[in-house]
């Protein structure tokens, strides 16, 4: 791998932006704070440093710099990363060749690629024109037909099951990934809906009907190996770019609403596809944007799935937002219904959930009995306890004064109590201790890598004074330095990252010394006392190792050397 040219890519694009267009950073100080996406939170521990171009997470120790980080948030490996790059910035990466890397699950997806073709031949030739029929009285043209890769199964139940035995793959296969059933196709005349996963793979169907039949209505995909439907929402990979235009997601209930909405150029949009909404689902709504609208159905099902998904969104630390439709709508029959300006216009006016769920608490209380009056009153004061928008506060508590003829006091002090006894929410950075204890020499031994890595004087000065560090890792570690800063004239750690990143043993030690604190100056004498501490550790190692290998050697002669080198290893003369 040139290395040239990756510093050089590296030095054109700044992480800070990089990882920014793909979750919400805010400054603080130097640095830059989010969710970090590596493992699960809702406490922003993912630190990006603009000057040292790495992040770093306090909670998970996730480190890296800008290849890493791509590498590891989209899925990709080194050279994808480095063209995806290299266009970016408008540096030349055509010598980069990218070797397609085959996965187990090629075939697999590459099963899916052709029935989708032939799902969507079929509906294009003549034994289609009932189910064309059927998407033109609904409104989708060939466009959306073309853009949502839609298809349709023969009713002849075999034809997709034989093509594709005759292109090679097992029934065993073809059962397992849930294209077919014993020797027979799963999907039956019905009108097919690709469904793609994280990266835009496709991984199963969803197949409606389309006569009048007494059947499911959709019949979806089981679930196998490459199709989790918890962990996948429906357009999720083509509304990335989208969502971070709008800097917002809006979540639907059905595919089929998704689809009308891009009719009327809505694009940021994803559907859980029903309305439970796992822990996953969160996670992959984070990666598309910090503000989440929720637009469900408006029946009682939709309307409850609200509140429930709204506090879970709320809970993981996103912004949730809440368009209520007609009782009778869904997002596809109110755009039918009303048309895109409506449309536009209900979702820029949609309500804060924290609004929504008090406005929903009205729902169903009885204001005539005093003891219901109380509840819903002490209910509203509970969830207004939570909200830290002081304005947002006093006009609920004065909207409630009015209506209910209680002096505005009384409402504020009963919030007091609350926010009193509440716990309070932890939003900031505590970098955790590191899990292990480290001791006395390990300290030393990270510091001076630490100082290392940031100061090309400590390179030189760990150089002369020929400091031999007591594990072979560290020793590595700290050969490559020297030898990077000598090739190159300076370091930084973010390229010295691209640069070891196929030596895993490094990189794993050098995660660990950046995911430590952050360190400010060091003097010579104190980096002096560090290397007497390594030191005196390597000689003690030393002394261990050669006493173990006194005791197994039976010539008194080689004995006696080793004896002597311990001797002179102590008196420091080696
Ligand atoms: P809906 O019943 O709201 O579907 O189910 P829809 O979007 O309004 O569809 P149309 O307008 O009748 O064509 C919402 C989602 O729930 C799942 C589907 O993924 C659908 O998109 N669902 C629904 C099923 O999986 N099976 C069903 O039988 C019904
Ligand atoms: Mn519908």
């Amino acid at each position: 791998m040139n290395h040239d040219l990756s510093q050089r890519i590296r030095e054109k694009v700044d992480i800070v932006d990089i990882v920014g267009e793909r979750i919400p950073l805010t400054a603080r100080g130097k640095n830059f704070f989010g969710v970090c996406p590596f493992h699960e939170d809702q406490n922003p521990s993912l630190c990006v440093s603009r000057d040292k171009q790495i992040y770093t997470c306090f909670s998970c120790h996730a480190t890296g710099n800008v290849f890493t980080f791509l590498m590891n948030y989209e899925h990709k490996d080194f050279k994808e990363v480095l063209h995806y790059l290299g266009e970016k910035v408008g540096i030349d990466v055509s010598g980069v060749k990218i070797s397609h890397k085959n996965t187990k699950y090629d075939k697999l997806y590459d099963a899916y690629k052709f029935s989708v073709k032939y799902f969507n031949n079929n509906l294009l030739s003549s034994g289609g024109r009932e189910a064309r029929n059927y998407l033109k009285t609904r409104g989708f043209d060939s466009d959306v037909v073309k853009e949502f890769n839609i298809g349709l199964s023969l009713p002849t139940r075999d034809d997709l099951t034989k093509l594709l035995i005759s292109k090679g793959y097992s029934i065993d296969s073809l059962n397992s990934i849930g294209l077919s059933s014993l020797d027979h196709d799963i999907y039956v005349d019905r009108v097919m809906f690709p469904l793609d996963d994280v990266n835009g793979n496709i991984v199963g169907f969803s197949g409606r009907i389309y006569k009048d039949v007494d059947q499911n209505k959709y019949l979806n995909t089981k679930e196998t190996e490459i199709f989790k439907k918890g962990q996948m929402l429906y357009h999720f990979h083509k509304a990335m770019d989208e969502c971070r235009l709008s800097k917002s997601v809006i979540v639907m209930e059905g595919f089929m609403d998704v689809i009308r909405a891009w009719t009327v150029g809505v694009k940021n949009t994803v559907a859980l596809m029903g309305t439970a909404m796992t822990s996953e689902h969160i996670n992959l709504l984070k990666r598309l944007s910090k503000n989440i609208i929720l637009c469900l159905d408006g029946d009682n099902p939709g309307q409850n799935a609200m509140l429930k998904n709204g506090q879970m969104l709320v809970d993981s630390g996103l912004d949730v937002k809440i368009i209520k439709l007609p009782k009778e709508d869904d997002p596809d029959t109110f755009i039918l219904n009303n048309g895109k300006e409506r449309f536009e216009g209900i979702i820029s006016s949609a309500i804060n959930f924290s609004d929504y769920k008090i406005n929903h608490m009205r729902e169903g209380v009885d204001f005539r009995s005093d003891a219901e009056k109380a509840k819903y009153i002490n209910d509203v004061i509970i969830e207004t306890a939570k909200l830290d928008d002081d304005i947002r506060i006093e006009i609920v508590l004065k909207k409630l004064a009015k209506e209910f003829d209680i002096g505005y006091n009384t409402l504020e002090m009963r919030l007091k109590d609350l926010k009193e006894s509440k716990p309070v929410v932890q939003r900031v950075i505590v970098p955790e201790k590191t899990h292990t204890r480290i001791n006395k020499y390990q300290k030393a031994v990270y510091a001076i890598f630490y100082f290392m890595l940031n100061n090309d004087w400590v390179i030189s000065l760990v150089d002369q004074e020929k400091l031999l560090f007591p594990t072979s890792e560290e020793r590595l570690l700290s050969s490559e330095i020297i030898y990077y800063y000598n090739k190159y004239g300076s370091i930084s750690v973010a390229d010295f990252y691209t640069y070891a990143q196929e030596n895993e043993e490094i990189i794993s030690l050098l995660n660990s010394i950046l995911a430590g604190e952050e360190m400010s100056v060091v003097t010579k004498d104190e980096l002096f006392q560090y290397f007497k501490v390594v030191r005196e550790y390597s000689m003690k190692q030393e002394i261990k190792r050669l006493t173990e290998l006194m005791k197994k050697e039976v010539d008194p002669l080689e004995q006696a050397k080793i004896v002597e080198r311990i001797r002179k290893l102590r008196i420091g003369d080696n």
